[in-house]
Formats: structure tokens, sequence, C-alpha cells
């Protein structure tokens, strides 16, 4: 996949409705790499790959056009794009239809993955404890992008580094120590909430107040883990939840440490 390939790439993903601009899928073909199948010279099906560290991968943007589909082209595709990341963990995050593929190559599930999206309504104070803070990201926030990667089980220092040039980001603070971060981005239909990185559910929904609040009354989405029934909250919150995608894995399942927790994913395709 080149840059060239995007605007049929995205051509694909609006036919599966799906709401990537050609600016979305030029940032994921800048964070990793992809595969195209054409027929007669027209791009007919993608996927693409994000490798972190030396151990783990996500894959993402599997498509085969409708007219394309049950004639192996996805299975070839995803063939092709596991033997490429060699050893590593895999991770995806599955639609159903995609789901008996994955099954077949060997993914299990490990998670659910809620998309929440709609206009923001009118948003509650957050509650913040004594000592807990919201503020923007500054030059000395060095350690952010290592609660990332603990909380993912994942070497996420380059995606950040990336994410933060193309997002707004806040950090939660406790004690004037860093603990957790959400960045905004420009994403489809208006702005997305990706990731949110905090050590509790309290402190996630003060981060995703926080952005919520700056975005009333715009189209705003979020796709939460099942970490801390954020999906719950948000349907309470008036921003519904509109599907969900099966987290799956092809190997031994990042593990995440104890400081900090990934509750919303910078995307469904990076993880
Ligand atoms: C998922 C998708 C990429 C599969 O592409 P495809 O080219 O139709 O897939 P293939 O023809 O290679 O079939 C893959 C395998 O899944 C099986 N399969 C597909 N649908 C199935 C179903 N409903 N039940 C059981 N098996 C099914 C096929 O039999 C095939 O198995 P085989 O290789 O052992 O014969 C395609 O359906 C698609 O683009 N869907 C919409 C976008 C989407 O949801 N993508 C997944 C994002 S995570």
């Amino acid at each position: 996949m080149t840059v060239l390939d995007l605007p049929a790439a995205m051509e694909l993903s609006i036919e599966q409705q799906w709401p990537h601009r050609n600016e979305d899928w030029e940032l994921f073909l800048k964070l990793g790499e992809g595969l195209v199948a054409e027929r007669d010279g027209k791009l007919i099906g993608t996927t693409m790959a994000w490798c972190f560290g030396e151990d783990m991968a996500t894959i993402g943007m599997v498509i085969v056009s409708p007219a394309a589909q049950g004639q192996g082209i996805g299975r070839k595709l995803m063939e092709e794009m596991i033997r490429r990341l060699g050893n590593r963990t895999i991770v995806l995050n599955a639609t159903e239809e995609g789901l008996p593929l994955y099954q077949k190559l060997g993914f299990v599930e490990t998670g659910r993955v809620y998309q929440h999206q709609g206009l923001v309504k009118d948003v509650p104070l957050a509650e913040l404890s004594p000592g807990d803070r919201i503020r923007p990201k500054g030059k000395a926030d060095t350690s952010l992008a290592s609660f990332y990667g603990a909380a993912s089980g994942m070497d996420r220092r380059a995606l950040f580094d990336t994410l933060a040039q193309e997002s707004r980001t806040v950090v939660y603070t406790h004690d004037n120590v860093p603990a957790g971060f959400a960045m905004l981005r420009r994403f489809g239909r208006g702005w997305s909430i990706a990731p949110v990185v905090a050590p509790d559910s309290t402190s996630a929904k003060a981060l995703i107040l926080h952005w919520l609040a700056v975005k009333q009354r715009r189209f705003c989405r979020i796709d939460v883990t099942a970490e801390g029934d954020l999906s719950g909250w948000l349907d309470s919150l008036g921003l519904p939840c509109v599907g969900s995608v099966r987290t799956m894995a092809r190997g031994p399942a990042p593990v995440s440490g104890p400081e900090a927790k990934v509750f919303a994913l910078a995307a469904q395709a990076l993880g």
C-alpha cells in the first residue's frame, strides 16, 4: 500500500459505512504498513499492520469489497500480513463479519470494545479529589508514553509521539505527579477522544469529561474498553453505544501493568 492507494482504499471504507477520511488513512499508513489486493488494476481489498516493539503488532483496516467477498481474498491478505509479522503476537478488533476468518487463523477473544458516538450534550463537572488536576500536556511531560506502554502491554512510544503531533493532550496529575492522559484529534465525522490512559475509572472519566466539555454540541467518538464500565456511563451521558467489536489476540496476549489502564483506544485499528 502506498499513499497513491489511499483514495481507492477510502472508497472501500465508505462502502462499509466506516467514517475514515483520507487523512485518517494517511495517519495509519504513516504509522505502519499496508497490503492491497487488486483485480484488473482496481483496488478490491486492504489490510494494515502496526508494529510495537519487537514482540507485538496490531492488524486493522481489513476490508474486501462486497462484490469480491467470499473468494478467499480476505484470507490471502491476512495470511500474507501474518507472515510478514513473524513471531509477534498480533492483536486486532474484530467485527462480526471478520470473526470467522480470524478464528480460523488462530485468533482468540481477549476483550470487548464499545463504540460510542454522537453529538455531545450537556456535560457534568468532573469529580476530582483534592490533589487531582487535569491540565494541558507540557514539555516536561516525558513519562506519558511509558504509561501508555505499561497500560497496553506494548511499546507505544512511537505511536504516542506521532499521535501527540496530530492531537491535543491533557494530563491527569495527582499531587502534581502525572498519572494519566487523554488525547483529542480530528477523526471521521468529527472528533475522537483517543486514547485515554488512566490509573482508575474516576480519573479516566475526568479526562473524558474535559474533552466532552470542550466539544459540546459537536460530533464526538470514543472507543472504550470494558475497563471500569465506561460504556454504561457514556450511555447515561447521552453518548450512545452504536456497536461493539471483539478484541482478539494470536499469540500470548499483551499484559498490562498495575499503574495505568487503557480506557479508550487510539483507534479500533491501532488497538
Ligand atoms: C471480513 C472480510 C475482510 C473477509 O473477506 P473475504 O474475502 O470475504 O474472506 P474470505 O473469502 O477469504 O473468507 C475467509 C474465511 O471466513 C469464512 N467465513 C466467512 N464468513 C463466514 C461465516 N459467516 N461463517 C463461517 N465462516 C465464514 C470463509 O468460509 C473463509 O474460510 P476458508 O478460508 O477456510 O474457506 C470481509 O467480509 C469484509 O470486508 N467485511 C466487511 C469489513 C469488515 O468487517 N472487516 C473486518 C474488520 S475487523
